[in-house]
Formats: structure tokens, C-alpha cells, sequence
């Protein structure tokens, strides 16, 4: 197929959708035509996680990209959870529907810097969270996400210095958590470092009876005021299983979704980030991927992500680290 130069230099196909077509049904129609599998993250829009196959967090999304029997695999999420993909299913056509989608932990960390970062610090276990790109996974020992650091860095021998990137506050979480000491990438998540222990405090006087849903790249004086911390998909177990009816959710908003839909009797309130006037926190990248370029990544089959082999073939081995010690976890 002939892809458009300008398609190329906007990192998306840039083409009207035909009028008076339903997207639903077309994308339902393209995506058994093309034996695809749609997987998206619970950040994005609500619609899109209403059509998915599949719906997850960042290691369900890595779990179920590497057993999947689809030929193509449109990751409605951030680059890097494509290229997660790519490398599990290097015979796969994988798509992103924007690859503008980054994420800013990603962006945060250069592989030329994390090298001499690394280099710097000889002897470390190197443990980079999954927000990285495949470039710095080829230079990582194991892969973490918000779901397993804990449990992957209390597996790692005790003896060992760690290097942890790029995220500094899940960094600090777990280095409180685990009691290991750790060398910290200096990078931060655009939507979870903007929430504040004031606004924080502020809400939870307001609302006495209600739990707070924290995410663990939030900074550590947010983390410190949470009943439960933990990824998307353990925030949504909780959520499910507890018996409070109110709860102050501190991550970002796209998960209300999926927390409405399955406890539509409580009350999910998003805890808004500090900027004056601003209501919820969505991250860019995210709001990037939408249900017209979804469908045109379908019809074209376009944008893929391409890895690199020579990088792929390093960045395997951390990921698969990962999912293995997971696996034999029970998580
Ligand atoms: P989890 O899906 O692991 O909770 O991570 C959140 C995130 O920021 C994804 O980019
Ligand atoms: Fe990256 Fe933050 Fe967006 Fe997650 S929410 S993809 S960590 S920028």
C-alpha cells in the first residue's frame, strides 16, 4: 500500500472518514477482515475502551499482546506500549494509531543518557520501568510495571546495587517499599506529578468518608495521604472490592470509565491537578489516539512500529524477565 508522505510527517493517516458511515460497525467489520485484535489502555477516551477486545493495564495489555493469535495488533495506548508489542510479536503487524502518542517518562530518558548513566554507576542490576523506549529496554537488566516493581525488585538479589529509571517517584515508592536502596533516573509524569497534597487535603475534608486512589508515579506526599496505592488495575480492584462508597481517584481520568461502569453505584470523584481552573488530569499522549484514527489505521493498515532487530533482540530478554518472574508470581 502506498503510504502518503504527508501521512509519514504527521505520524497518522490524515484522511476524512467517509460521511454517513457508523465508525462502530466499520472498525467491527475491518477488524475481523483483518484478523486484528484491539487492545487499549485505560487512559483513553472512554469510547475506545468500549470497542477494545481487551482493556488493561500496562502489564495485562504486555500479557495479552504476547498470547494473542491475531495477526494485527492496534495498541489504542503510548508508543512505547506498541513497541512492547512489536518486540514480544516481532511477526506481527503492530499499529499505533498515532505515533505521536509518546509518554513523558519516555521523553524523559535519552538511551544515549541512560547509557552513561549506566555506565556510571558499574555493578547495578539496571530496572527500568515499562515507559521506556525499546532503545532503553536494550539496556535494561529486568522491565518493571507499576503492577510488579515491588514484587521484581524484593526477587532481585539482595547484594546488589539497583539502578531504577526513569521514573523518580514510583522510583522513591518502591525504594521505600522493598527497603532497597536505589540509584534514581531524575524523570516525572506529566499528568501524576501535577496532582498536589494540598488540593489533596483540601478534597479529602470535604469527602471524610472516601478511600484515595493513588497512583504510584504521583510525588511521595501524595502517595503518603493514599489508602491504597497501586496501578490502574489494582486501583480498579480495590475500588471493586471495597466497601467505602465514595472514592477521590488520583491518577488519570480516563480510568473513571472503567471504575463508573463497574461500580455504578459509587461515586468516583477525580481529584483535579493543581493549576487553577483546570477540572481532570488526562494525559496528551493518550487523548492523542481517537476512534477516526483507529479506524483509518484499520482501513490502511498504517501507522506500524517498527523496532529495530539489533534492539529488539536486547529489549526481549528484560521484558521477558519480566512477564516470566510475573508469571511465577501469580501476577
Ligand atoms: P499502569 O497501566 O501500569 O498503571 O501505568 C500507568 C501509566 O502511566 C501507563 O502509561
Ligand atoms: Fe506516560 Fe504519564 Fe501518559 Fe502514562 S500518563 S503514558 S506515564 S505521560
Amino acid at each position: 500500500m502506498d503510504i502518503k508522505s504527508s501521512w509519514k510527517e504527521k505520524g497518522y493517516v490524515d484522511e476524512p472518514v467517509p460521511a454517513g458511515i457508523d465508525l462502530r460497525t466499520e472498525i467491527d467489520r475491518l477488524r475481523r477482515e483483518r484478523n486484528a485484535v484491539i487492545l487499549a489502555h485505560y487512559y483513553t477516551e472512554g469510547c475506545l475502551q468500549d470497542l477494545a477486545d481487551f482493556v488493561g493495564d500496562s502489564l495485562a495489555l504486555a500479557q495479552k499482546a504476547a498470547r494473542t493469535e491475531a495477526d494485527v495488533i492496534v495498541m489504542c495506548g503510548v508508543h512505547f506500549m506498541g513497541e512492547t508489542c512489536k518486540i514480544l510479536c516481532p511477526g506481527k503487524t503492530v499499529i499505533v494509531p498515532d505515533l505521536n502518542a509518546s509518554c513523558s517518562l519516555a521523553e524523559s530518558c535519552p538511551a544515549g543518557a541512560f547509557e552513561a548513566f549506566v555506565k556510571a554507576h558499574p555493578g547495578h542490576t539496571v530496572v527500568s520501568y515499562v515507559n521506556t523506549s525499546a532503545a532503553v529496554k536494550a539496556l535494561t537488566d529486568v522491565v518493571v510495571t507499576s503492577g510488579n516493581a515491588r514484587q521484581i525488585v524484593e526477587s532481585l538479589p539482595a547484594d546488589k546495587p539497583i539502578i531504577f529509571g526513569p521514573d523518580r517517584n514510583l522510583g522513591a515508592y518502591i525504594s521505600r517499599a522493598t527497603g532497597r536502596q536505589m540509584v534514581l533516573w531524575d524523570g516525572a509524569c506529566h499528568v501524576h506529578e501535577r496532582f498536589s497534597a494540598g488540593k489533596l487535603v483540601e478534597l479529602r475534608r470535604r469527602h471524610p468518608g472516601a478511600k484515595v486512589l493513588v497512583h504510584p508515579e504521583c510525588k511521595g506526599e501524595v502517595v503518603a495521604q493514599a489508602d491504597v496505592v497501586g496501578s490502574t488495575a489494582a486501583l480498579l480492584k480495590y475500588a471493586r472490592e471495597s466497601d467505602a462508597r465514595t472514592f477521590l481517584v488520583v491518577t488519570e481520568s480516563g480510568i473513571l470509565h472503567e471504575m463508573r461502569r463497574l461500580c455504578p453505584d459509587k461515586e468516583f470523584i477525580p481529584v483535579p491537578p493543581d493549576e487553577p481552573g483546570c477540572a481532570c488530569n488526562e494525559c496528551a499522549y493518550m487523548r492523542l489516539i481517537t476512534l477516526e484514527k483507529l479506524y483509518n489505521s484499520l482501513r490502511y493498515l498504517w501507522p506500524v512500529v517498527e523496532v529495530p532487530a539489533e534492539v529488539a533482540a536486547r529489549a526481549v530478554k528484560p521484558i521477558e524477565r519480566m512477564l516470566d518472574i510475573s508469571a511465577r508470581l501469580g501476577l
